[in-house]
C-alpha cells in the first residue's frame, strides 16, 4: 500500500513498525483502516517500567526460597519501558488523533483507551476533532486488583472512548458480541439464561493475569479479552486495524486470532522486541522509512 510518498506497506500483509508514530502516521494513506484502537501512555507523570526477571542463581543470602528450603538470587535482566510523563498532552495527542480519522473508513471506529487523568480533556479534544454526533461511547473497563489506599475511593477502571468516522454508517454488528451470563439467570427464562445478555458499556473483565498464556511482561499490557469486545463488533475478518502505541501487539495478538489485518507501531526497540516474540514471524517488520527490520540475531 503506498500512493507514492506513503510509507511501503506490502499489501494482504501484517505489518509491525518501530518509529515515532508522528512520523510513521503521515505516510498512510487515507481511509484504510475499519478500525483503529490505541493505548497511549496515561501521562502518570513518570516513566511506566518493569523489570524483566529472565534467571534465579543459588545463593545463601538469597532473596527467594525454593524447594528443599534452598535460597535464591533474583538476577534482573533488563527493564521494559517508556516514558510517561507530558507537559502538553494534549498537543502531544492531537495531531495523531486527526490522523486517526483520516486512515478511518467511511464505516470505521476510533477506539481511544486512557484512565482518570486524562480522559475528560481527551473527550474534549475528540469531539472537537471528530464532532459531536460522532461520539459513539464510554466505556468503561472495570477491574479489581492491587492496593486500595485509605484516603479516596480506590480507582480500578479505565475509560475507553469511541468515536466513528460518519454516525450512521458505521460498522456495530451487534450479533458478533460475545454474550456474557446474567447476574441473576434465575429471574430470567431458561433459554435466556442459556443464551446470556449483551454486555453494556460497562466491561467487568481482569487483568492480564500474572501467569497467564498471554502475559509477556511488558507493562500496562491489556487484555486480549477486551480488545475481543472492541474488534468484534466493530471490524470484520479481512479488515485492517490500526495500533499506534502498540507496546506488546496486544491488538496484533487478537486480530490474528480473529482473522483481521493489522499494522502495529510503536517507537520502543523493546515493545517491538515482545511483539516479534508473540506474533513471531507472520507479521512484517519495519523501520519508520519502510526498510526492513534486521532480524534480531542478524546483530
Ligand atoms: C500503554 S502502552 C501500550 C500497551 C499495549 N496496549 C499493550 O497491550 O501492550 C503505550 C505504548 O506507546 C508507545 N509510544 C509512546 N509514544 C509513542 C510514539 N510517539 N510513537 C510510537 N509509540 C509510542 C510506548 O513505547 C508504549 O509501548
Amino acid at each position: 500500500m503506498s500512493d507514492g510518498a506513503g510509507l511501503e506497506l506490502p499489501e494482504d500483509a501484517d505489518v509491525v513498525v518501530l518509529g515515532d508514530n508522528a512520523d510513521v502516521l503521515p505516510r498512510l494513506r487515507d481511509g484504510t483502516f475499519q478500525l483503529v484502537y490505541v493505548d497511549p501512555p496515561f501521562n502518570t507523570g513518570g516513566r511506566r517500567d518493569r523489570r524483566t526477571l529472565r534467571t534465579t542463581r543459588t545463593d545463601d543470602e538469597g532473596d527467594r526460597t525454593g524447594f528443599g528450603g534452598r535460597r535464591y538470587t533474583s538476577v534482573e535482566t533488563g527493564r521494559m519501558g517508556y516514558p510517561d510523563s507530558f507537559a502538553d498532552y494534549a498537543g502531544f495527542l492531537a495531531p495523531r488523533l486527526e490522523h486517526a480519522r483520516r486512515l478511518l473508513t467511511r464505516s470505521g471506529t476510533l477506539y481511544v483507551h486512557l484512565d482518570w487523568r486524562e480522559a475528560h480533556y481527551c473527550k474534549v479534544l475528540l469531539d472537537e476533532i471528530f464532532g459531536r454526533e460522532c461520539f459513539l461511547n464510554e466505556v468503561i473497563w472495570a477491574y479489581d486488583y492491587g492496593g486500595r489506599p485509605k484516603d479516596r475511593w480506590p480507582a480500578k477502571h479505565d475509560t475507553i472512548l469511541v468515536y466513528v468516522r460518519e454516525r450512521g454508517a458505521h460498522l456495530f454488528d451487534q450479533d458478533q458480541v460475545e454474550r456474557i451470563p446474567y447476574l441473576a439467570p434465575r429471574l430470567v427464562s431458561p433459554e435466556k439464561a442459556a443464551r446470556g445478555k449483551l454486555p453494556t458499556d460497562v466491561w467487568w473483565h481482569t487483568i492480564v493475569p500474572t501467569n497467564s498464556r498471554e502475559k509477556t511482561g511488558y507493562p500496562t499490557q491489556k487484555p486480549e479479552g477486551v480488545l475481543r469486545r472492541v474488534l468484534l463488533p466493530s471490524s470484520r475478518p479481512g479488515d485492517r486495524v490500526l495500533d499506534f502505541f502498540a507496546g506488546s501487539g496486544t491488538t496484533g495478538a487478537v486480530a490474528a486470532a480473529l482473522g483481521r489485518r493489522f499494522v502495529l507501531v510503536d517507537e520502543s526497540p523493546e515493545a517491538v522486541r515482545v511483539m516479534r516474540e508473540r506474533l513471531g514471524s507472520g507479521p512484517v517488520y519495519l523501520g519508520a522509512t519502510g526498510a526492513p527490520l534486521p532480524a534480531p540475531d542478524a546483530g
